[in-house]
C-alpha cells in the first residue's frame, strides 16, 4: 500500500514534529504539510514555536511542552487525545550541542544540558508516544544524530555519549515496532545541518557535508512512502 497519506479513503495522518522552532523544525514541518500531513510541532517556547509554526504554513499546529518532564510530555498526548487527534508518527529533532578541549574539562552541566536534550527529550516522547505508533497503520519514529559518534573524539565525548545514547534507544524502539508490521523506527545521520539563513550570514562559506534542512525535510517524507520492515532499525546517512 502507499504511505502517502490521502484525504480520501484513507487515513491522513497526524505528525508529531517535537523541537520545531529551530531551522530544521521549519523545514520538515512545511514538507510534511506540503505532503499531506496533520502537523503539530512542539517547543518549550511559545513565541518561537508559533513564529515557527507561521513559517512552515498554514495548518501546522504549535504546541507548548516541556519535552524534559514526562508528565508534561503526558499532558501533551492527553490534550491531542482531548481533540480527537492520535499520533502517527514522531519527528524528534531536539538535541543541542556543547564541545570541550578534551576530556577533563567535560563539564557536569554540559552533560546535563546534552542528556536533557537529547536523551531525556527523547525516552519521554517515545515512552508516551509509542503504543500510539505501534498501533498506527504507518507509524514513524525519526531523530537526527551525528556522524561524530561513529568517530568520537575527547573534544566531543559528552556530546557523542549522549547521541549514542539516544541511538541505542530509538534501535530498541525499532526491535519493538518489529513485532508491530506497519511501524518503524530511524535514525537519520548528519554532519551538520544548514539553512538558507547560514548560507546568506556565511557567504564566504562552503558547508562541507553539511546536509540542508530541505533534504533532511525530503527524507523525512520519504520516510512514509517506504514499507516499515525495510526502514525499521535503519542508520541512514543523511550527508551529501
Ligand atoms: N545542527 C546541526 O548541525 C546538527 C548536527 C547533527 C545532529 N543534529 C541534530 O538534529 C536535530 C535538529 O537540530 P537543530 O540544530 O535544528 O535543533 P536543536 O538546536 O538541537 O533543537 C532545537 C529545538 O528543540 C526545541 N527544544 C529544546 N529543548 C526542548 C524542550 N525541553 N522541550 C521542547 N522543545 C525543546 C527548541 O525549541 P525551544 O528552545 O523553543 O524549546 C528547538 O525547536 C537535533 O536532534 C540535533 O541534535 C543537528
Amino acid at each position: 500500500m502507499s504511505h502517502i497519506p490521502a484525504v480520501n479513503g484513507a487515513p491522513v495522518l497526524n505528525v508529531l514534529v517535537t523541537g520545531g522552532s529551530g531551522a530544521s523544525g521549519i523545514a520538515v514541518a512545511g514538507a510534511l504539510r506540503e505532503g499531506g500531513f496533520r502537523v503539530f510541532t512542539v517547543g518549550s517556547d511559545r513565541t518561537r514555536i508559533e513564529e515557527a509554526a507561521a513559517q512552515a504554513g498554514d495548518g501546522v499546529t504549535p504546541l507548548v511542552c516541556d519535552l524534559a518532564g514526562l508528565a508534561d510530555v503526558q499532558s501533551l498526548r492527553d490534550s491531542l487525545a482531548g481533540t480527537g487527534v492520535t499520533i502517527d508518527a514522531v519527528i524528534h529533532l531536539v538535541g543541542g550541542w556543547r564541545g570541550a578541549k578534551g576530556i577533563p574539562d567535560q563539564s557536569d552541566s554540559d552533560w546535563e544540558f546534552l542528556e536533557r536534550g537529547a536523551i531525556t527529550t527523547l525516552r519521554n516522547v517515545s515512552r508516551v508516544f509509542y503504543a500510539d505508533l505501534a498501533a498506527s497503520v504507518c507509524g514513524r519514529f525519526a531523530m537526527v544524530s551525528s556522524t561524530a559518534v561513529g568517530k568520537p573524539t575527547a573534544a566531543t565525548a559528552s556530546y557523542v555519549a549522549a547521541k549514542a545514547a539516544a541511538e541505542a534507544w530509538t534501535m530498541a524502539m525499532a526491535e519493538g515496532f518489529s513485532r508491530a508490521e506497519s511501524s518503524a523506527a530511524v535514525v537519520l545521520v548528519v554532519k551538520a545541518l544548514v539553512d538558507a539563513e547560514m548560507r546568506k550570514q556565511h557567504p564566504e562559506r562552503a558547508f562541507p557535508g553539511a546536509t540542508d534542512v530541505r533534504d533532511l525535510a525530503a527524507a523525512v517524507v520519504g520516510l512514509f512512502s517506504s514499507p516499515a520492515g525495510g526502514l525499521n532499525g535503519q542508520r541512514l546517512l543523511l550527508t551529501p
